[in-house]
């Protein structure tokens, strides 16, 4: 047997198949060497990258961006929340939530192409398009008008937010129900996957459902999925949608925060 024969079969041994030769596309939190990729790809699963999703440190990056957006009653919430909990516990607050998530996981990835399910006000798309100003956000929401009694004004309003932080990449919305517009869109562009993508759109267990299973396909490997409000009293079923739909898969590993607050999920994909 040939030494390349040798190694391949050593190869199907140890990993039961040969090693990849077909890399899908990827993000930074990859090592992929052509023609030799004997593991896959992601070099940080969740138990990297849960340090990096919360915490004082975090929430202050948070807040930071939280003060130059436009106030609404649920933001001056979060950052008086915010406020309390580092005067309280300084750097060692254990807390995380959709915001210091995704600051945390934009920092990390430097995402090129990011999808938002749930947009409202551009509070969540403002912490990714802070952290990575030249990215493709493709994002998607029906702007159900005053949305959980508060005012929902749109896409002129969101873009007019992220141009806070000097965003200079594209900003492309899919106005509709996400469980019907997507899909056509995801058809035409049959090579567009995300480094980041949050679901936090429909908030029924069915539409939820819908919505993780639509787009999980489209993460590229070694990204990151955000699900919000695992813990949310109001939404009571969306902890059991995450737990059922995400992190009973194999090929992902989670991040799942649900003491505090409304709670948020994060699954890193690795094949
Ligand atoms: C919780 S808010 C999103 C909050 C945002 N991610 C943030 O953190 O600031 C939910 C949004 O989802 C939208 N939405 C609800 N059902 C939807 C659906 N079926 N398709 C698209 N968007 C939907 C609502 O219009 C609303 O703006």
């Amino acid at each position: 047997m040939s030494a390349p024969q040798k190694a391949k079969a050593l190869a199907k041994r140890i990993l039961g198949r040969h090693p990849m030769v077909t890399v899908p596309p990827a993000v930074a939190n990859t090592y992929v060497e052509a023609g030799n990729q004997w593991y896959r790809p992601t070099l940080g699963g969740a138990l990297t990258l849960a340090p990096r999703l919360g915490g004082g440190r975090v929430v202050r990056e948070a807040l930071a961006i939280l003060d130059r957006l436009g106030e609404d009653v649920y933001l001056t919430f979060v950052r008086n929340f915010y406020l309390a909990g580092l005067a309280k516990y300084g750097d060692g607050w254990q807390y995380a939530d959709i915001n210091t998530a995704l600051v945390g996981l934009a920092e990390v990835l430097q995402p090129a192409a990011y999808l938002e399910i749930g947009v409202r006000r551009g509070r969540s798309l403002a912490m990714v398009a802070s952290k990575a100003p030249a990215c493709h956000i493709v994002a998607c929401d029906l702007f159900i008008e005053n949305y959980a009694n508060m005012e929902n004004p749109g896409p002129d309003f969101v873009r007019s937010e992220v141009q806070r932080f000097g965003f200079s990449g594209t900003l492309e919305f899919i106005v509709g129900d996400s469980t019907r517009v997507l899909s056509p869109f995801f058809d035409e562009r049959p090579g567009l996957f995300f480094d980041i993508i949050t679901v936090d759109g429909d908030h029924t267990a069915a539409g939820a459902h819908a919505d993780l299973i639509n787009v999980m396909p489209r993460l590229k490997i070694g990204g990151a999925l955000v699900f919000d409000d695992v813990s949310n009293p109001s939404h009571p079923e969306l902890g059991q949608v995450w737990r059922d739909t995400v992190v009973a898969r194999s090929e992902l590993s989670t991040f799942t925060f649900d003491e505090i607050g409304f709670g948020v999920g994060v699954a890193i994909r690795h094949a």
